[in-house]
C-alpha cells in the first residue's frame, strides 16, 4: 500500500448506529469515506449513496458507485434483527437478504479488485449471537452464515494479501439491541474503538466483549445438547 496517498474507506449501513459513528470517526482521520445506506445521511460532508443492500441489483449498483476507485477498507455494517414472532415470519427473508446476501454482494463488489492489487481489508459485522437462537432464529442463522463466510474468506484471501475480519459484538447500545435483557452492553463509541483496533491489527476474528462470547459459547453448548436429546 502507498503510505502517502489518502486511503479510501467504504462503509455500508451508515445512516445509524455503529456504521454512522464509524463514518464520523474515519472521516476525521486519514480516510476519504464513501458511505452507503438505505437512508440519506444528515449533512456531514461525506460522499453518501442511498442503496438498499437487500435489493436484487445491490452488487452492480455498488460497483457502479465505486467505478474505478480502489477501496482500501470496506466495513459492512448493514443489519436488521427482530425478536421472534411465531405469528409473523415475514421479516426473516429480509434478515437473510440484509445480514447475509448483502454482505456476500458487497464482498463480490470490492474483493476481486483488492485481490488484483494484493491489498485491502474487508470487515463484516457479524455477532456473538451467530448461532442457534429460539429468541431470534433468523438473526442467529444469518449471522452464523455471515461468520462462516467471513472466516472462510479470511483464510482463503490472506495468502493473496487481502485481509478479512469477522467482528462479533455482543450488545451495542443502538436501536438494534432489542432484547429485554442486555448483559455487558457496550456504547457505540466503544464499538467504534474496537473497530479501529481491527482496522489497525486486521485479525481474522474479534469478539467483543470476550466474557460475553464465552458465556454465549456455553449457552450454545447447552442448546445443542437440548437439540440432540430431542
Ligand atoms: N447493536 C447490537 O447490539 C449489535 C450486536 C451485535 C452485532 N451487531 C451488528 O452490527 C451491525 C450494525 O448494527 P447497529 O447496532 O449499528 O444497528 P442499527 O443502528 O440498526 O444500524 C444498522 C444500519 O444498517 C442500515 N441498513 C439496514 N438495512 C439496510 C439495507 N437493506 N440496506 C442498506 N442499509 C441498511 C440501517 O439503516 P436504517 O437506519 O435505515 O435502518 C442502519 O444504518 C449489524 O449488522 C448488527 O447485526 C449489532
Amino acid at each position: 500500500m502507498d503510505e502517502g496517498r489518502p486511503l479510501t474507506a467504504l462503509v455500508i449501513g451508515s445512516s445509524d448506529g455503529i456504521g454512522r459513528a464509524l463514518v464520523r470517526r474515519l472521516s476525521t482521520g486519514r480516510y476519504r469515506v464513501i458511505s452507503v445506506s438505505r437512508r440519506a445521511l444528515e449533512a456531514t460532508g461525506v460522499e453518501h449513496h442511498v442503496l438498499d443492500a437487500a435489493s436484487e441489483g445491490f452488487r452492480d449498483e455498488l460497483a457502479r458507485v465505486l467505478g474505478e476507485r480502489a477501496v482500501d477498507l470496506c466495513v459492512y455494517c448493514a443489519g436488521v434483527g427482530e425478536l421472534f414472532d411465531p405469528t409473523d415470519l415475514s421479516m426473516d427473508a429480509r434478515a437473510a437478504r440484509v445480514n447475509f446476501v448483502g454482505l456476500v454482494d458487497a464482498a463480490a463488489a470490492v474483493i476481486p479488485a483488492m485481490v488484483r492489487r494484493n491489498a485491502g481489508h474487508f470487515i463484516g459485522l457479524s455477532s456473538i449471537g451467530d448461532g442457534v437462537s429460539p429468541e431470534a432464529p433468523a438473526y442467529g442463522a444469518t449471522k452464523a452464515g455471515a461468520s462462516a463466510y467471513l472466516e472462510g474468506l479470511a483464510l482463503a484471501l490472506r495468502p493473496k494479501g487481502v485481509f478479512v475480519s469477522n467482528v462479533r459484538f455482543g450488545f451495542v447500545d443502538t436501536k438494534m439491541a432489542k432484547s429485554p435483557v442486555k448483559p455487558m452492553m457496550i456504547s457505540v463509541d466503544a464499538a467504534v474503538d474496537a473497530l479501529e483496533r481491527v482496522i489497525a491489527r486486521r485479525p481474522m476474528v474479534l469478539s467483543v466483549p470476550k466474557p460475553m462470547s464465552w458465556l454465549v459459547g456455553v449457552l450454545q453448548g447447552l442448546l445443542r445438547a437440548r437439540l440432540w436429546v430431542g
